[in-house]
């Protein structure tokens, strides 16, 4: 018996990077699960990659209607939604005098605002259902603390692990666990973009300082997608039953909290 046999999930963002390994994981694990994505060419991609157990759903987590026809979706696909994984988001860097409104807006649009209103949807989805169920969101080290130059970004992941604690207390009382994994340094195309935004607010050469952020790493490494499998799939199964409106750290000895 696997641990998340028969479930049904939905992941936000997992046409690519760290969504997509959760998806793998998932299925693995027993589950069939909604790769929702706004690049839906990719989403389509990724789910022929991983199977029948895979399917494709275009969702844009800042557009409300597109939030809630991705749940319809999975609930007419599977019957119902036990596990929400709000893991789309956009990284932005900036020193704060350079911070644009433009950035700022998409920023909180899409990490936190997606997150609060796609948790809203399935929320109310898996209320009516009565089977309780599992949301986990991505915070991340930058929520821990704030960096000079990625002010915007820290405050939202900031803000996720806040929104986690006020939704993983109301929504507990439905049996709805709502957890949150702070990764550290995740290798992989998202960390290619952070890794050249360095670079030209840094004036470092190419790859500088995606090496220096793995050497600092206690572990002695970057981390990678699959070192955050176990967290995702415990938190979605039985195990974590009486886990509540937690964050957890998985980030090879960054923070300590
Ligand atoms: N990679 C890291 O080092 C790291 C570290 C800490 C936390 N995180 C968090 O983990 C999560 C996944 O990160 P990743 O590295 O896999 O990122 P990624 O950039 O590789 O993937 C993000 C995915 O989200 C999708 N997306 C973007 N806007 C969307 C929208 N409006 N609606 C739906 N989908 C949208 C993209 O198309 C992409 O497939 C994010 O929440 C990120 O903040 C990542």
């Amino acid at each position: 018996m696997s641990r998340l046999d028969g479930k049904s999930a939905l992941i936000t963002g997992s046409a690519r990077g760290i969504g997509r390994v959760f998806a793998e994981a998932y299925i693995r694990e027993g589950a069939t699960v909604a790769i929702a994505d706004i690049n839906l060419e990719r989403a389509q991609q990724t789910a022929s990659e991983l199977g029948a157990s895979a399917y494709a759903v275009r969702m844009d987590v800042t557009d409300q209607t597109s939030i809630d026809a991705a749940i319809a979706a999975v609930e007419e696909k599977t019957g119902g939604l036990d596990i929400l994984v709000n893991n789309a988001a956009l990284f932005d860097l900036a020193p704060i005098v350079e911070i644009t409104r433009q950035s700022y807006d998409t920023l909180f649009s899409i990490n936190v605002a997606g997150s609060l209103f796609t948790m809203q949807a399935a929320a109310k989805s898996m209320i009516t259902r009565g089977k309780g169920g599992k949301i986990i969101n991505m915070a991340s080290q930058a929520g821990r603390r704030g960096e000079a130059l990625v002010a915007v970004y820290c405050a939202t992941k900031a803000a996720i692990i806040s929104l986690t604690q006020s939704a993983g207390l109301d929504l507990i009382k439905y049996g709805i666990n709502v957890n949150a994994i702070a990764p550290g340094v995740v290798d992989g195309e998202h960390w290619d973009g952070v890794d050249a935004l360095f670079a030209k607010h840094e004036n470092r050469p190419l790859g500088e300082k995606k090496k220096l952020v793995g050497e600092a790493v206690p572990f002695g490494r970057m981390g990678r997608a699959e070192d955050l499998t176990g967290m995702a799939v415990f938190l979605a199964s039985a195990e974590a039953d009486y886990i509540v409106a937690q964050t957890y750290n998985v980030d090879g000895g960054n923070w300590m909290s």
